[in-house]
């Protein structure tokens, strides 16, 4: 597999001015016109499983912002349900599903027989939305990381910290634990290559709950199964950018870019520019970092947020993005001005 020539893959071999600009959440409630749309189906899954619908959710910041890549619109909870589970998007509150998997005795109500058609909507929306993309805009396909996935499936209704069942599950049965990691990294790898095969032109993983856990929990829960992944992707598809989203994860990051075959580590707002200029960007292109927040406030903070970031990251590979998702808030005049002073950054 050779790359198509696009900007945003591009930036995988070397530095680009400008470089490369999407943002993550960049479909969804900031924009008027996903409102629209989302007022007219029942809940969320309806609008991720009607591929027209998906399709068009996903092209519609880049007819705004014309951004260098595309995300598929789907959810990283789509898999567990595909799996069996129940799962529910409730105004207001986390997504829950149920039953909640606390032992191996528990995981007996996963299915893996059948989850690909179940997850068919969302291939289907990637053929479609790729043939409608100009050449220059590139397709992001995405899943969840097993462990973050993990830390849904074993939530259940517990309001405390998100991460507490999952670390319950493994510190009470390592095995149980090791076995539903097992099951989500296998059906995760076989997920993203039909994104592949579908049309996406690279895959983001995303890893939001992995900050506060030891490190020899982080080695084991987040850092085995993403190289798991990596590793099988990359050995059928040795040109595929993969990114990783590790939200919170710290000075435990650079254990990705040097243990993984990850192509790119996609930084949160707390990660130093130097540190990720230094440790992480000789060997991985950096995704990052403006705090979603600053984007939201707008003004001369915001301003000087994107300089910083530009005068670090600029000189090796990069693509700017955000520290984590779109606030739903967010002015799209705010975004206007951000895609502007990036595409007009002089040093
Ligand atoms: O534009 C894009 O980035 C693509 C679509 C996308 C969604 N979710 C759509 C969505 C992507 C890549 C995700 C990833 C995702 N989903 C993550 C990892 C990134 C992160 O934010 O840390 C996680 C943890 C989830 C699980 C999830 N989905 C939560 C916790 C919620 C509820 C909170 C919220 O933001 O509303 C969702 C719902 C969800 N996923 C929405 C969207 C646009 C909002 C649903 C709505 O419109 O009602």
């Amino acid at each position: 597999m050779t790359l198509p020539d696009r900007p945003f893959l591009r930036a995988f071999g070397d530095s680009i001015t400008p470089p490369p600009l999407w943002l993550m959440r960049q479909a969804g409630r900031y924009l008027p016109e996903y409102r629209k749309l989302r007022s007219k189906v029942s809940n969320f899954q309806e609008l991720c499983n009607t591929p027209d619908l998906a399709v068009e959710v996903t092209l519609q910041p880049i007819k705004r912002f014309d951004f260098d890549a595309a995300i598929i619109f789907s959810d990283i909870l789509l898999l567990p349900s595909a799996l069996g589970q129940d799962l529910r998007f409730e105004n207001g509150s986390a997504p829950r599903l149920a039953p909640a998997l606390r032992t191996n005795e528990d995981l007996a109500c996963l299915h893996e027989d059948n989850y690909l058609s179940c997850l068919a909507p969302t291939l289907d929306a990637i053929a479609i939305t790729r043939s409608r993309l100009s050449k220059e805009t590139s397709l992001i396909g995405f899943a969840g990381a097993p462990w973050t996935v993990a830390t849904y499936m074993t939530r259940g209704d517990s309001t405390g910290d998100t991460r507490a069942e999952a670390k319950l599950f493994h510190y009470r049965d390592k095995k149980g634990f090791d076995r539903l990691l097992d099951i989500l990294t296998r059906t995760t790898i076989a997920y993203l290559e039909k994104q592949v095969e579908a049309g996406a032109d690279a895959i983001q993983l995303f890893e939001s709950w992995a900050g506060d856990l030891p490190e020899s929990v982080f080695r084991e829960c987040s850092l085995k199964p993403i190289a798991a992944i990596t590793k099988s992707l990359r050995k059928k598809y040795p040109a595929l950018p993969i990114l990783l989203f590790s939200k919170g994860s710290g000075l435990l990051q650079k254990l990705y870019a040097t243990e993984t075959d990850i192509s790119a580590i996609s930084i949160d707002a707390a990660t130093p520019l130097p540190w990720a200029r230094d440790e992480l960007q000789p060997r991985k292109l950096v995704q990052g970092n403006l705090d979603p927040y600053v984007l939201l406030a707008g003004g001369a903070q915001m301003e000087s947020g994107i300089d910083d970031i530009m005068k670090h990251l600029s000189g090796g590979r990069f693509v700017f993005n955000l520290g984590h998702g779109i606030l739903p808030a967010t002015p799209v005049e705010h975004v206007e001005r951000l895609v502007e002073r990036v595409r007009g950054y002089k040093p």
